[in-house]
């Protein structure tokens, strides 16, 4: 059989839209991404989702014993397979079809451009640039960019070296041992979850985050904590987030409780885009670390953002980070797409969303470090893709799914139940290493963890049927009529979607890789639903409402002329507080 890339090169008689990146501008772009379900693409491929919904996915294995083969792809030792999904060789050509027709190249390469494609708030998206070389000549509209990039990354790399080997300390010339970023969403999610993937190369000071209001977050983070040896980074793109401006506030007074007003300079850093607000906040010019527009809060990790991250594993490693990060970026851009990951992964994404009609999806990484690996993908891909307002400013019929998980082997201990016989399917995203960073002795460990996660995908997919399940009871020295009670409740039904992303072993470029994987596969599921994957309005109306209902809560305005929920809540609170 001729490699899968041949056989797509061949015209499929469907209209190809030669859109450039020139001319892809928003209002320009919307009249090919605002026909959703009109295309003839995409009609085909509601009839293939629902043919492929009886036919299943059992039998594409015993139809095709090379099936693996044929539906996975790979960039170096990360491997994506998709077999175990629904998806034939006529739907996945249909899948590129659309993905052609609705522009996914052409506003790739107008992203890469530096072109404002999140047109909503006229910025470009350029998180690509912040693990570029300087040759690669980001710009974002038409200035280049990498000289300012590099001048970051070189500040703050010199900054973590200095907390790490001691150079820099507190104002008492102490050590710095512990580090805690106040951060929320974006300035939280990416370092949190990254520093904790990248534990084994931790040998810098402990990190530490607090991201809620919620007193108890920082109330229990500093407990432990000597304040003499402690940098707190304020990590804001916008430093007005209230959250991060009300648990820096305390951190400042814990400083200056503890050392005095002198000595709050020697305990913060900041990151942010607003560098005049930060410097208000009484933190020196040579202590904060500045991004641009240009990157979104949920793409921000690979910023200075992800100072935190650096100061526990070093510079080097930090850029090893990048470094798998702009690997993905060269693939994304350059290799086919049917042997494309992110390409592949929006693909496989869409059909289950759109074309198969599932409502949310599950990530599933049999890799304890990571375990925020789900929550950072929450917000990447929920913040990003939960939209309801296409291109052209009409209601789309379907954007991005719920995406949630918790790491194997727990979930199987836990919700893998209603996955495996619930009403509802629900695919599966599995993510393991075949190496763990464990020493030999543990290896055991590691071959359990491959073991199950193998089997789950394997038991979602091929299911146990009524006979089987009914000879299992017989063979165990059931009778008959109990076992023909019992059978239909040990039915597994099978059929059950899963991919499974495998990497040699969780280091800091493979994280790197597995971040940006994600990053562009919800920019392709973005293109495919027709939708600005960049901006986030959604989350605007509950700050706004907080910050109204805050005088409410305090007492000094009454809560008369609100909704009965809110008003009868106000005054349970009140009570519950004798106020
Ligand atoms: O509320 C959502 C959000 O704007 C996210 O997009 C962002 O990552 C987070 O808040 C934090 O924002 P900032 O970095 O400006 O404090």
């Amino acid at each position: 059989m001729p490699p899968i890339h041949n056989r797509l090169k061949r015209p499929q008689g469907r209209r190809f839209l030669a859109t450039t990146a020139s001319n892809i501008m928003a209002g320009q772009f919307m009249s090919q991404t605002s026909d959703s379900g009109a295309s003839p693409a995409a009609a085909e491929l509601t009839g293939m989702a629902r043919q492929a919904a009886d036919r299943g996915i059992r039998s594409l294995f015993s139809d095709d014993p090379s099936r693996y083969l044929e539906f996975s792809a790979a960039l170096g030792d990360l491997v994506l397979d998709y077999s175990k999904t629904s998806i034939d060789d006529d739907a996945r050509d249909a899948l590129i079809a659309l993905a052609r027709s609705r522009g996914v190249e052409a506003r790739r390469d107008a992203m890469f451009a530096g072109e404002p494609i999140n047109f909503t708030e006229d910025r470009s998206v350029l998180h690509m640039a912040l693990r570029a070389e300087p040759m690669d000549g980001f710009r974002a509209a038409r200035n280049p960019v990498s000289g300012a990039v590099a001048d970051v990354l070189k500040a703050m790399s010199a900054f973590a070296e200095g907390v790490r080997n001691g150079t820099i300390t507190g104002a008492r010339d102490t050590q710095i041992t512990d580090v805690v970023n106040i951060g929320i969403g974006g300035s939280d999610l990416g370092p949190a979850m990254a520093t904790l993937a990248l534990a084994p190369y931790h040998d810098g000071p402990r990190t530490h985050f607090v991201s809620n209001v919620d007193g108890a977050h920082i109330a229990d983070t500093l407990k432990t904590l000597d304040p003499a040896s402690t940098l707190f980074i304020i990590a804001s793109k916008t430093f007005t987030t209230i959250e991060t401006m009300t648990n820096a506030a305390a951190a400042r007074r814990w400083i200056s409780d503890a050392l005095g007003e002198d000595a709050v300079g020697d305990h913060f850093a900041a990151v942010s885009t607003a560098l005049d607000k930060v410097a208000d906040f009484g933190i020196a010019s040579e202590r904060i670390f500045g991004f641009w527009d240009w990157v979104g809060g949920r793409y921000s990790i690979w910023s200075a953002i992800g100072l935190p991250l650096m100061i526990a594993i070093g510079a080097s490693d930090f850029r090893d980070f990048l470094a798998g990060a702009r690997e993905m970026d060269t693939h994304f851009r350059t290799a086919p797409l049917d042997q494309n990951l992110p390409v592949l992964l929006g693909l496989v994404g869409y059909w289950h969303r759109a074309l198969c009609d599932y409502p949310t999806r599950a990530v599933i990484p049999y890799d304890q470090r990571l375990s925020r690996f789900p929550a950072y993908l929450q917000q990447l891909d929920m913040e990003s893709n939960g939209k309801r307002v296409g291109l052209d400013g009409e209601t789309v019929p379907v954007s991005g799914p719920v995406v949630w998980g918790e790491p194997g082997t727990n979930g199987q201990h836990a919700f893998f139940q209603l996955i495996h016989q619930g009403t509802d399917i629900i695919p599966v995203e599995f993510l393991v290493g075949a190496n763990a960073h464990e020493p030999a002795e543990m290896r055991v460990h590691q071959d359990l963890l491959l073991a199950n996660c193998l089997a789950q995908s394997e038991a979602l997919m091929r299911g146990r049927t009524l006979d089987e399940a009914r000879q299992q009871l017989l063979d165990g020295g059931m009778e008959r009529e109990q076992a023909e009670r019992i059978a239909p409740h040990r039915v597994f039904p099978g059929d059950r979607p899963s991919i499974t992303l495998l990497y040699r072993q969780l280091d800091p470029a493979t994280l790197g890789r597995l971040i940006a994987l994600y990053e562009h596969r919800v920019f392709v599921e973005a293109q495919l639903y027709g939708i600005n994957a960049f901006d986030q309005w959604g989350v605007e109306l509950g700050k706004e409402l907080a910050n109204r209902l805050v005088p409410v809560i305090t007492g000094e305005t009454s809560a008369e002329g609100r909704d009965s929920s809110t008003a009868g809540l106000v005054a349970a609170i009140h009570k519950l507080r004798g106020s």
